[in-house]
């Protein structure tokens, strides 16, 4: 069976950008700003993805295009021995498990959209309401099962029609839409009277307030931002053509996903602080901050809707590119056909999210370490498995393939920047070669205390 590709270069791009663009740039991001430090957090989080997030996407993607096969087809092919098989493998599972993770998460966005669309979302008059409407929502098993079975049906949908039908056509009319209506929020935010201090919150960094735990969320957020270290970006890239230019479709992915995640930020602050909320409330941060908000807006209603309905799409492009993986091994390893695959894989996906679904409501009775099941696999996979599955990608591109033939076929498609310019070359030398691994190497001692 040929094996399918994109339609066209845009087709990566919005794809890629859809898969980037999600949750953990408009839920996540506000939330670890706020708790991890506001501007100082920004700036270490932009250094990581300068020096380590950026070369590890272009790494990955390279990785994908250069042997058009799932993740750990891949690395088997460049790293030709069981380590690297086994480790191609590991980014599969990691892909998985955040797939059911993100899947209950985005359940409860849904919920929420379907509340914005019945009129439920734009009443309420203290912020004590909002929390008790969150906590009767999150603790109701049927309510986050439900739309966590719903979501992963829509996503199951859309994988179903296949790359060019499904991930394409999907992302190319869902990335747009959803960035001007993140604008609208945003126009919004910074006009409400008392904004200017969540802004200077934002803006104005405090270094006393970076811990070494604030650097590996950094270094995991990046990652998780770009869809990387769970081959997302591997599958992705394996659909592209030799003659696709990669830094070129990158560049601008790397740079919307950021200038969203910003924008986020600033819709949220202004609205944390002209609120009196505290900025460090954690998961919950955009489900307490926007209803109140909607509730004092004219046209609460439809900016409710609108703003669950943005988060929903930019869920499920998300989602789709976390399950790929797994189903484009299944399809090359295992020859399976699509459409049994993908059924197997979203059912699968939806089993294991069922415990995370229901750790809310059992929360109490099942903690580990004091906490959830929720928060610790979340940990876990987002800021331990991640940064793994990047830094193997990184290995194994400039050292076990090596740096010098992986540029070369980097050079492939790309344009005359790429051709002579030393400077480029000296930075993606430097970054892959030795700052990223060595960065990587440090932050993850230094978070467990070695160092
Ligand atoms: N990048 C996605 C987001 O920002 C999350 C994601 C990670 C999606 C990995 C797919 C794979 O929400």
């Amino acid at each position: 069976m040929k094996r399918a590709t994109w339609k066209s270069k845009i087709g990566f791009i919005f794809a890629a950008a859809g898969s980037a663009i999600g949750l953990a740039n408009i839920w996540r991001f506000p939330y670890i700003v706020g708790r991890y430090g506001g501007a100082a957090f920004i700036c270490i989080y932009l250094v990581c993805l300068l020096l380590i997030g950026f070369p590890v996407f272009i790494s990955e993607v390279l990785i994908g295009r250069e042997t058009k096969k799932n993740p750990a087809g891949a690395f088997k092919k460049l790293g030709k021995d069981s380590f690297w098989t086994g480790s191609g493998l590991f980014t599969i599972i990691t892909g998985f498990i955040i797939s059911s993770l993100y899947s209950v998460v985005a359940g409860w966005v849904l919920g929420y959209l379907f509340s914005a669309l019945f009129g439920h979302l734009h009443h309420f008059s203290s912020l004590s309401a909002v929390e008790e409407t969150f906590h009767t929502f999150v603790g109701n098993p049927f309510w986050g099962l439900g739309f966590h079975l719903f979501f992963m049906l829509l996503c199951f949908g859309l994988l179903f029609l296949g790359v060019r039908e499904g991930l394409e056509k999907g992302s190319k009319v869902m990335v747009p839409f959803l960035i001007l209506i993140l604008i609208a929020l945003a126009i919004v935010g910074v006009s409400m009277p008392g904004a200017k201090a969540g802004l200077t919150f934002y803006f104005k960094p405090d270094w006393k307030l970076i811990t070494p735990t604030a650097f590996l969320i950094a270094l995991g957020h990046s990652f998780f931002t770009l869809s990387l270290g769970q081959g997302t970006m591997v599958t992705y890239g394996s659909y592209l053509s030799s003659k696709d230019n990669i830094p070129k479709s990158c560049l601008p992915i790397a740079l919307i996903d950021t200038s969203i995640a910003l924008l986020a930020g600033m819709a949220i602050f202004p609205i944390v602080f002209s609120q009196g909320l505290s900025p460090t409330e954690g998961p919950a941060l955009i489900f307490y901050t926007l209803p109140l908000v909607f509730s004092q807006l004219k046209a609460g209603y439809i900016l409710a809707l609108l703003f669950f309905l943005l988060l929903t799409l930019a869920a499920i492009t998300s989602e789709i590119s976390a399950l790929e993986p797994l189903i484009s091994y299944l399809i090359d390893e295992k020859k399976w056909r699509r459409k049994k695959t993908v059924g197997v894989v979203c059912f699968g996906a939806f089993l294991l999210g069922v415990p995370m679904a229901l750790s809310n409501f059992i929360a109490h009775k099942f903690s580990i370490f004091g906490q959830n099941l929720f928060d610790l696999v979340s940990f876990f996979a987002l800021d331990v498995m991640v940064p793994i599955g990047g830094f193997l990608a990184l290995i194994l591109l400039a050292w076990r393939w090596g740096f010098k033939p992986a540029y070369e076929k980097l050079k492939e498609g790309s344009g005359a920047l790429f051709q002579k310019n030393l400077l480029v070359r000296a930075y993606f030398k430097f970054t892959l070669k030795y700052c990223a691994p060595i960065l990587m190497i440090f932050i993850f001692l230094k978070a467990i205390n070695v160092l």
